[in-house]
C-alpha cells in the first residue's frame, strides 16, 4: 500500500486524508496537538457513518478506510516511507517553511512535496527545501469530499515529471486535476474567487445592499451554489483576511477587519456575518 502524509488535521487536512484513504492510500495525518487529531477522526467517522447509513458504502469498507488512517504527533513517524507529503497547515509563509525544513529531515529522496496553500508562492516555499523540482502545489477546495477540482501548481523549478505525478495522484483519488502553469497569487480559482468575495463583503460595509440581498441575488438569481457572504463565512473570514494581507490583488475591507478582531471567523467559530451555531443560515429569497 502506498503511504502518504498529510500535515495539519484541520478542515482541509482531514478532508484530504479522508479522500486519500477512501482511494486506498495508507494515510498518516500529523498535527501538533492531540485535540486537532481527535477532532479530525471524529469528523471522518461521521462522514463514514453517514455514507453507511445512506447505503452508499458497505460497513466493511468504512472499517477498511479507518484502518488505513493513522494519526500522530510525531513528524518522523508520519513522513518516513511516504511517497508524497501534502502540507495543509495555516496560511503563514514562515510556518510552512518551518514545516518543510523538518519534513526533509525524514523524507526519502524519492518523496514528492506538495503544499495545499490557497495562494502563497509555491516557488518561495519550494526554494527552502532540498528538492524544489519535486515540489508542487496541490490545492483542494472545501468541502474536500464534495468538491471535484484540485489545482496542480507548477513552481518555477517544478519538474514536468512532478506535475505528471500530481495529476496522476489527483486522478487516483477520483478528483479532477487542472494544471496551473504559472505560480501567480491565488492560482486560477482564488485569483477569481477571493477578490469577488472580498468586494461583496466591502459592499456590505458600504451599504450597497444587505448581506442577505447580495447572497440572494448571487444564489437564487445568478445560480451560484452559495452567495459570496455565506461562502466567505463557509471558507473562513480569517483565510480571506490574511489572503488579503499577503496578496496584492485583494482589497481588505474594514468590515472584514472588525470581524477578525471579534474572532467571528465564520462557520468554524459559529458566527461570522451569519449565525452558524444551528447549522447553515437560511438566506431569504
Ligand atoms: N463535508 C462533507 N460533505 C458535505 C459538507 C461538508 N462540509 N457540506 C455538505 N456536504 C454534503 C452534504 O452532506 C450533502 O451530501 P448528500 O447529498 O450525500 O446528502 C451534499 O454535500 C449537498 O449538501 P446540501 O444539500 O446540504 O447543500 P448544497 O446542495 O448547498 O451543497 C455545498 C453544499 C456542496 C457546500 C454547496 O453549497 C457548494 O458547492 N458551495 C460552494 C463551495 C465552494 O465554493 N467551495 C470552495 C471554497 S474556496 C476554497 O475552498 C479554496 C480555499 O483556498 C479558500
Amino acid at each position: 500500500m502506498k503511504k502518504i502524509a498529510v500535515l495539519g488535521a484541520g478542515a482541509m487536512g482531514h478532508g484530504i486524508a479522508y479522500v486519500s484513504a477512501l482511494a486506498g492510500y495508507d494515510v498518516w495525518v500529523r498535527d501538533i496537538d492531540q485535540k486537532f487529531l481527535d477532532k479530525a477522526l471524529e469528523n471522518i467517522k461521521k462522514m463514514l457513518e453517514k455514507a453507511v447509513a445512506k447505503g452508499k458504502m458497505k460497513e466493511e469498507k468504512a472499517k477498511e478506510v479507518l484502518d488505513r488512517l493513522h494519526f500522530t504527533l510525531d513528524m518522523k513517524e508520519a513522513i518516513e516511507g511516504a511517497e508524497l507529503v501534502i502540507e495543509a497547515v495555516p496560511e503563514i509563509m514562515d510556518l510552512k517553511k518551518k514545516v518543510f525544513e523538518e519534513v526533509q529531515k525524514y523524507a526519502s529522496p524519492e518523496c514528492y512535496f506538495a503544499t495545499n496553500t490557497s495562494g502563497l508562492s509555491i516557488t518561495e516555499i519550494a526554494n527552502i527545501t532540498d528538492r524544489p523540482e519535486k515540489f508542487m502545489g496541490l490545492h483542494f477546495f472545501n468541502p474536500v469530499p464534495i468538491m471535484q477540482l484540485v489545482e496542480v501548481i507548477k513552481g518555477e523549478k517544478t519538474a514536468d515529471s512532478t506535475i505528471e505525478y500530481g495529476v496522476n495522484f489527483v486522478k487516483s483519488i477520483g478528483k479532477t486535476p487542472v494544471v496551473v502553469k504559472k505560480d501567480v497569487e491565488g492560482f486560477i480559482v482564488n485569483r477569481c474567487l477571493v477578490p469577488y468575495l472580498a468586494l461583496a463583503i466591502d459592499d456590505v460595509g458600504r451599504g450597497v445592499a444587505t448581506k442577505e440581498e447580495i447572497d440572494a441575488t448571487m444564489k437564487y438569481k445568478y445560480a451560484f451554489p452559495m452567495g459570496p457572504i455565506e461562502l466567505g463565512d463557509f471558507v473562513g473570514l480569517d483565510i480571506l483576511y490574511y489572503g488579503g494581507e499577503q496578496w496584492s490583488l485583494v482589497p481588505n475591507a474594514d468590515i472584514l477587519k472588525e470581524k477578525i478582531e471579534k474572532k467571528e471567523l465564520g462557520m468554524k467559530t459559529g458566527r461570522g456575518f451569519y449565525d452558524w451555531s444551528k447549522g447553515r443560515p437560511e438566506i431569504p429569497k
